[in-house]
Order: structure tokens, then C-alpha cells, then sequence
């Protein structure tokens, strides 16, 4: 007969707990991976390990410990001793495909991860242990910048081509990190002038990136502070992208105060953000990544499009609506009141 005792050991397994335990070896092996460019190395086709480790310049034996548990995750395809990119890194991570995500990696290897150490002392202290009076070097600005540039250029494409900016003459991106919602949008809209709003150091970032494209040149780049310097005005349309989950309610009542101050009556307010239902667990990627807010701003957290509304309609503006972008990105729309 089985017992009770026996019965639970056999119907809950602690697999799940593992997995979830064994996450961080899984990122940590993804971002070395990614720094040791073995996805763009694979991108020619299928090579030995040798010749992967000749390409990567890191020995074989140690490279074969990577790519291994690149295919044990599904990156990375393997027949006897012959390597290659399975599709998503093909796609996204060789710096070939479609979209290069390898950014975002580096940020959240070489910013988040170390941060990631002082979780259990800001849960205990509700503060930001390693951000108390520091931004970023200069080389920390660089790939927080284009970190989040590479993150928002998937749900950015989308932005430009599910709002009506027909009828819209100037757009404004408080804190618009490297412009990536501005330039699809204004290589869609040749009439349009973009006004990028930004911290001073990653103002620095926004106009070396901008001055590579053509389109950069329809940006005024604006550094200064929203929450102490005037917000620029003369905009019919005003962009708050992936900024509201740095800040408290409070702050967030306070910039969204400050937007409608320095709004036209026809201006349109996007909100683009992670928001959650209103318990704050799904989407799962959000629900984690208060974490990851709360650590890099000392007031982060995520929010509900229910909590959003509120504060809007606190500070002068009407929600007209909430749209999903792309996987946990969603736009909330709002209007001048
Ligand atoms: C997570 S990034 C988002 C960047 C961009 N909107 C995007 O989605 O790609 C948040 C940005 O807000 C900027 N920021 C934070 N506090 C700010 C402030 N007080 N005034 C202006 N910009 C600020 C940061 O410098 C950072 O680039």
C-alpha cells in the first residue's frame, strides 16, 4: 500500500522548483555565449568544435561546455560533432537575422546580472543598494542605451504601424533612450519632427545613434531632467516608452502632471509599458521584472493599465484604450481633457 508520504513524493515532483533554481545558470550561459560571439560564428552553417573554438578564439575545451548547454536549451543544433544555430538564434542572436537582440543580452549580462546580487537586500530594505547616488559610466550608459534600444525595436516597429500618426506634425519621447520608437516612426511619416527628451547622459548616446540614420536628423535631442527641467512643448503627440516601471506612483502621477502641462488640447498621450493584470503575476516576464526595476531605480515596480488610467485621469488626461504591441508590451493611449 502507498502512503500518504509516498503519494505526495510521487504526485508533486520538485522538477519545477529545480528549473526555476537552475534559471540562473541557464541566463548566465546564454549571455557568455553571446559574448564570446558563438551564435555569429555558427551563422555560416554547421562546424566542428574545433573550428568553433578556433573562430572564437576560446579552447575547446571550454567552448565545448557552452555550446553545449546552448543545445541543451534549444539554441544551438548538434549532430555528432557538427554545430549550428537553431532558428531563434539564427534569427535574433547572429547578428544575421532578422533582429539582433544581442544588445539587450550584454545589458542584462554586464548591468542586470551583477544587480541581480542585491535582490534579497532591496526586498528587505525597499531600496536600490548599488544605485544610491550614481547613474552610469559612460560605457555603463552605452549599453544600458543600446541595450533597451535592442529590447524596444521589435514592439517600436509595431507602434508605428498600429497608431495613426498621419495626422500628427511633431512628436515628443520623454526619456526616449537611443529613439527607437521615433525612427520607425518617422521614416513612416516624412512630415513629422521628433523631439527626444532625455537624461543627459543618455542624451549623449541618442545623438551619436541618431546621427546614423537619416531620419535622426528630423530629431531635436533635449537633455534635462522631467521631473525638474521644462518638458518641451508644441507637441500633438507625446511618447512614455518603458519609463513608468522606474518610478513610484507618485512619480509617475508627477510626469504624467508635467506631460499634460506641457500638452496642446489635441495632443495624444502613448504609454507604452510591461503592464500587468491588475494582480501584477501575469505576464510572467513582468511579474519578474519588477524585480529588475526596483533594483536599477530603487522605486521601480510594474503596474496595471487599470492603475495607469487612474493616474491619468488624476492629472488631466482621458484613456481612450490599451492595445497589446508585442509579447508583454502593451500601449495605453490617453488625450488631453
Ligand atoms: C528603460 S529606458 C527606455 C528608453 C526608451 N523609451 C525605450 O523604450 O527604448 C528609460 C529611459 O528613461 C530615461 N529617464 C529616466 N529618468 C529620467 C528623467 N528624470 N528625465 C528624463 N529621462 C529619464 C532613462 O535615461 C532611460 O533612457
Amino acid at each position: 500500500m502507498v502512503s500518504e508520504a509516498q503519494k505526495t513524493t510521487t504526485d508533486v515532483t520538485p522538477d519545477g522548483i529545480f528549473q526555476i533554481a537552475l534559471g540562473f545558470m541557464a541566463a548566465k550561459h546564454l549571455f557568455v555565449a553571446s559574448e564570446i560571439d558563438l551564435f555569429g560564428q555558427l551563422a555560416s552553417g554547421p562546424i566542428t568544435l574545433d573550428a568553433l573554438a578556433r573562430r572564437t578564439g576560446v579552447s575547446a575545451r571550454t567552448v565545448r561546455i557552452s555550446v553545449d548547454a546552448m543545445v541543451a536549451l534549444g539554441l544551438v543544433e548538434r549532430n555528432g560533432n557538427q554545430y549550428w544555430n537553431a532558428p531563434a538564434a539564427a534569427k535574433y542572436l547572429s547578428g544575421q537575422g532578422a533582429a539582433d537582440l544581442r544588445p539587450i543580452l550584454r545589458f542584462w549580462n554586464r548591468i542586470s546580472y551583477p544587480t541581480w546580487v542585491h535582490l534579497e537586500e532591496a526586498i528587505r530594505s525597499g531600496q536600490a543598494p548599488n544605485r544610491q547616488g550614481g547613474g552610469f559610466s559612460e560605457a555603463d550608459q552605452r549599453i544600458f542605451s543600446e541595450g533597451i534600444g535592442a529590447f524596444a525595436a521589435v514592439p517600436a516597429e509595431v507602434l508605428a504601424v498600429t497608431c495613426d500618426f498621419s495626422k500628427h506634425r511633431r512628436l515628443l519621447d520623454l526619456g526616449g533612450g537611443v529613439g527607437s520608437f521615433l525612427l520607425p516612426v518617422l521614416r513612416r511619416h516624412a512630415g513629422l519632427q521628433g523631439t527626444l527628451f532625455e537624461l543627459p547622459g543618455a542624451a549623449a548616446v541618442a545623438r551619436l545613434h541618431l546621427d546614423r540614420e537619416p531620419e535622426g536628423k528630423r530629431v531635436e535631442v533635449v537633455a534635462g531632467d522631467f521631473f525638474k527641467d521644462p518638458i518641451p512643448t508644441g507637441h500633438d503627440a507625446i511618447i512614455i516608452a518603458n519609463v513608468v516601471h522606474l518610478f513610484s506612483p507618485e512619480h509617475n502621477r508627477a510626469l504624467f502632471r508635467g506631460a499634460r502641462a506641457a500638452a496642446t488640447p489635441e495632443t495624444r498621450l502613448l504609454i507604452v509599458d510591461m503592464l500587468t493584470d491588475p494582480t501584477h503575476t501575469q505576464p510572467v516576464f513582468a511579474a519578474l521584472a519588477a524585480g529588475e526595476y526596483l533594483l536599477i531605480a530603487g522605486e521601480g515596480d510594474v503596474y496595471s493599465k487599470e492603475e495607469l488610467s487612474e493616474w491619468l485621469v488624476d492629472t488631466g488626461w482621458q484613456p481612450l484604450g490599451a492595445t497589446p504591441l508585442t509579447g508583454p508590451t502593451t500601449l495605453l493611449v490617453a488625450e488631453a481633457k
